[in-house]
């Protein structure tokens, strides 16, 4: 009976089913279909950005039946998060921190709408709706044309105004994060 349960023990200890926690042996390593789910973050190079493009002329119509109710026919009237203007006030006593004068990525915004926006029902819209909505909040801030062409190639290109406000983190475990970012402090 004693020899049984080592053995069993045994067994338990050296193989490990993949992914198990090595103290409590639970868990389990997620399947494919899972990890795409999950998948989703899209980095400032934007490689990982799906296929597909639009423009602000498109998105303008979407914007209006799925965002304009709550952050304003223009992106400035609210109620919530104000998305256009800004620019000039961050150095003032009251910045006013939009997507246009305070995000330093453009490919943040097609991440951010297209994992939490509209705020009832993240997850809803497709990747096209998604790249025309970046192009509109892009051309309600005056950084892209209203026939511009905002696509998998060129969002990441698109340069934010805020793009050199922020210093790099300088944390040793962030190590290359300053590469995609900035590798010097701002001057001021
Ligand atoms: C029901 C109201 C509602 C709707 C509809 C909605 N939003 Fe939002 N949105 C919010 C709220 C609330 C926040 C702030 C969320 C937070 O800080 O966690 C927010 C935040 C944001 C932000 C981040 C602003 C910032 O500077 O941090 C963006 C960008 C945005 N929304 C875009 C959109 C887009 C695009 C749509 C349409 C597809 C949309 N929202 C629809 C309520 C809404």
């Amino acid at each position: 009976m004693h020899s049984v349960l080592v053995v069993a023990l045994a067994i338990i200890y050296i193989s490990p089913v993949s992914g198990q926690s090595p103290t409590y042996g639970v868990g389990r390593e997620p399947s494919p279909q899972e990890i795409r789910v999950w998948d989703i973050a899209i980095g400032p190079d934007g490689k990982e950005l799906p296929e597909g493009g639009s423009t602000a002329a498109i998105g303008r119509n979407v914007y209006a039946a799925k965002c304009a109710a709550c952050h304003g026919k223009g992106g400035k009237e609210g109620p919530y998060d104000v998305l256009v203007g800004g620019f000039q006030s961050l150095t003032s006593a009251r910045p006013v921190k939009t997507v246009g004068s305070y995000w330093p990525y453009a490919t943040t915004l097609w991440d951010y709408i297209n994992r939490a926006m509209p705020f009832q029902a993240p997850g809803s819209l497709s990747s096209q709706e998604v790249y025309g909505i970046t192009a509109y909040i892009l051309y309600l801030n005056g950084i892209v044309q209203e026939s511009e062409t905002i696509s998998a190639q060129t969002l990441a290109r698109v340069r934010m105004p805020n793009r050199d406000g922020f210093v790099a983190d300088p944390r040793p475990d962030t190590n290359g994060l300053g590469k995609a970012g900035r590798a010097k402090p701002a001057k001021r």
